[in-house]
């Protein structure tokens, strides 16, 4: 071994020890007769000193040609610190060397590995073997490792069996769109990669595996966030002989068990709420349920006195920001601009100051007087001293709009603190959802996810009303996890396939397999998966998935280290049956 102890081991208590340590010059500090030299591994930092008038010349030779990042094996005594450090696990000990070697020397980094750096975010993508060596970065991979090992800890100890499934597959429908792998032998066929493992884990319900789970790579080509990768890891899971309330008890216990024993937090009760309800107080699906700021509908309070954007809205909802009245006028009109902002899209906003000598003062004053302003501000429940922001329009469009001033809102106002966590299961979402271009139902879960049984006569007359089994976690406005009881009557799979659109032959050609599986005894089941990625980064504190994942894809979905996605060879081209497809 080239070391006796790692570079975060050694206390006050091991002084007097020869000891052998191994790891990365992190800095060099040169005070003329004495030397400092702080060295890393994963585990930690010691530092070394080295004390000219005490030390073999051609040994401070050696100290003085090591550069930043050079790869070094120290020898020497633990002594106490003369000043301590005790910003770190080492700090009231150093190594006073004798022996030193180089095992590899090292370009300059092209950034500092620092717990500060100064490198752009372009510059540690293209060096991230580099930017893994810095201990945040490092931290949030040791919390991603710790969460995968609770997660198997837990769902081992509820009889699950972790099975894997194949990533060659055909398409699965989850929505978006798929990375196809040409194949090489038969010409013109390509593979899918994964969206989920959604059908294999039915399948495996059909084989009787009862209790399923697998912590697993899927793969979408979809528009890249903060929170979305192009390729992510899920926690799959999939039970028999389960109706929703199990399914929401066993993995309610899942996010308790990783929150208890990861971070120490008791996430105390995890609160329901249907989709509708989300969408009437929230104006969405995945409501940050830390502040209150809940919508109001006031549409019949505005209508007939003459202020056409109000009478013409579909919708005119507000929402009552506490002790806000004596925002500025151009607070105010920051507001604006950010709801019209191309990106929200509204057109404006109304704003009632309910000042604190009592006077309502609006924005819509010319068209509203102080009674018709009282009464919206009762049904909102607003006091003097508070200011209440109304938007209009299209129902859907306004309740997105004014949910994102909302977290605006909750933002500016540090209501919402990323020490508290707040679950909050969303149920009831509707089956399908009408899409304009298409003219036609999609699923809004997935193809396989069951109607509640007290809507199912509505699946002929109605289907767009139609509520179904399935659910959401949302912790603090995140979507970390989703899920549905599945349809496993082939009758019932038959009618959502016609409410989707299919004929009889598109559903066979496309899910031929997983009907015909259903019609060899398949038991009642049901699943969820959670984002794995999103539960590490809400753990560690980030709206970024992108730091806890080792080498992540940039946001144009380019990683910059291997440089890929990238041109092939013509050769290669040919042989996949590929050469129409111009190589650059
Ligand atoms: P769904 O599509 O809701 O369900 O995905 C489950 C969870 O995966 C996470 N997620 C993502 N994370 C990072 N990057 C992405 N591009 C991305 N897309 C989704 C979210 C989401 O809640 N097969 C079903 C599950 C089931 O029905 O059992 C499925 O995949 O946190």
């Amino acid at each position: 071994m080239l070391r006796t102890h790692t570079c975060g081991q050694l206390r006050l208590a091991d002084s007097g020890k020869r000891v052998t340590l191994s790891g990365w010059v992190q800095r060099v500090r040169d005070k003329g007769g004495m030397i400092w030299i702080d060295l890393r591994d994963r585990y930690g930092i010691t530092q070394l000193i080295f004390d000219e008038s005490k030390t073999d010349a051609a040994l401070i030779e050696k100290v003085r040609s090591l550069g930043r990042e050079y790869v070094i094996t120290a020898g020497g005594i633990v002594v106490e610190r003369f000043s301590k450090n005790d910003k770190i696990a080492t700090g009231e000990i150093e190594i006073v060397v004798d022996d030193l070697q180089v095992l590899n020397a090292s370009k300059v980094p092209p950034f500092t590995i620092e717990d500060d750096t100064d490198g752009g975010e372009e510059l540690r993508m293209k060096y991230r073997y580099l930017d893994l060596r810095r201990t945040p970065v490092r931290k949030n991979l040791e919390l991603r490792h710790k969460m995968m090992q609770e997660t198997r800890r837990y769902l081992d100890g509820q009889q699950f069996i972790e099975v894997e499934t194949p990533v060659l597959i055909k398409s699965t429908p989850e929505g978006a769109r798929d990375f196809v792998v040409p194949s090489r032998i038969h010409e013109g066929e390509f593979y899918a990669l994964p969206q989920s493992p959604q059908t294999f884990k039915q399948l495996l319900m059909v084989s009787g595996y009862d209790r399923y789970f697998q912590i697993v790579k899927c793969f979408r080509d979809e528009d890249l966030r903060a929170d979305r990768q192009p390729e992510f890891t899920q926690i799959d899971c999939e039970m028999s002989f389960v109706d929703q309330e199990d399914i929401l008890n066993t993995f309610e216990g899942l996010i308790r068990h990783l929150f208890q024993s990861v971070m120490q937090v008791d996430i105390g009760e995890v609160q329901r709420m249907t989709y509708d309800e989300a969408m009437r107080l929230y104006g969405n699906d995945k409501p940050d349920i830390r502040f209150g700021m809940q919508f109001c509908e006031i549409t019949e309070l505005t209508k007939g006195k003459g202020f056409q954007v109000f009478d013409s809205a579909e919708l005119v909802v507000g929402i009552c920001a506490k002790g806000l009245a004596g925002y500025t006028r151009k607070q105010l009109d920051e507001l604006t601009e950010f709801v019209k902002r191309p990106q929200i899209g509204a057109k404006g906003l109304v704003y009632v100051r309910y000042q604190e000598d009592g006077n309502l003062k609006s924005s819509v004053d010319k068209f509203y007087a102080e009674d018709d302003l009282k009464k919206w501000a009762a049904t909102m429940q607003a006091e003097p001293g508070d200011l209440i922001l109304i938007m209009a329009g299209e129902t859907r469009a306004t309740q997105s709009a004014l949910s994102e001033l909302r977290l605006k809102l909750g933002n500016d106002l540090n209501l919402r603190d990323r020490k508290q966590y707040k679950a909050l299961w969303v149920l009831d979402f509707p089956l399908l959802e009408w899409d304009e271009e298409s003219q036609r139902f999609h699923a809004m879960h997935h193809p396989f996810t069951s109607p509640r049984k007290d809507q199912m006569h509505l699946l002929d007359s109605d289907p767009g009303a139609v509520k179904a089994n399935a659910y959401d976690m949302v912790i603090n406005g995140v979507e970390v996890g989703g899920g549905s009881i599945r349809i496993y009557d082939r009758g019932i799979q038959q009618k959502m396939f016609n409410c989707l659109g299919f004929t009889e032959e598109e559903a066979r050609n496309q899910f031929g397999f997983l009907m015909e599986a259903f019609e060899y005894g398949a038991p009642p089941h049901g699943g969820i998966a959670y984002g794995f990625d999103r539960l590490c980064a809400l753990f560690g504190g980030s709206d970024s998935i992108r730091d806890f994942i080792a080498f992540p894809k940039n946001n144009s979905g380019r990683d910059v280290m291997i440089d890929s996605p990238s041109p092939i060879s013509n050769e290669q081209l040919k042989e996949l049956h590929l050469d129409v497809v111009k190589s650059k």
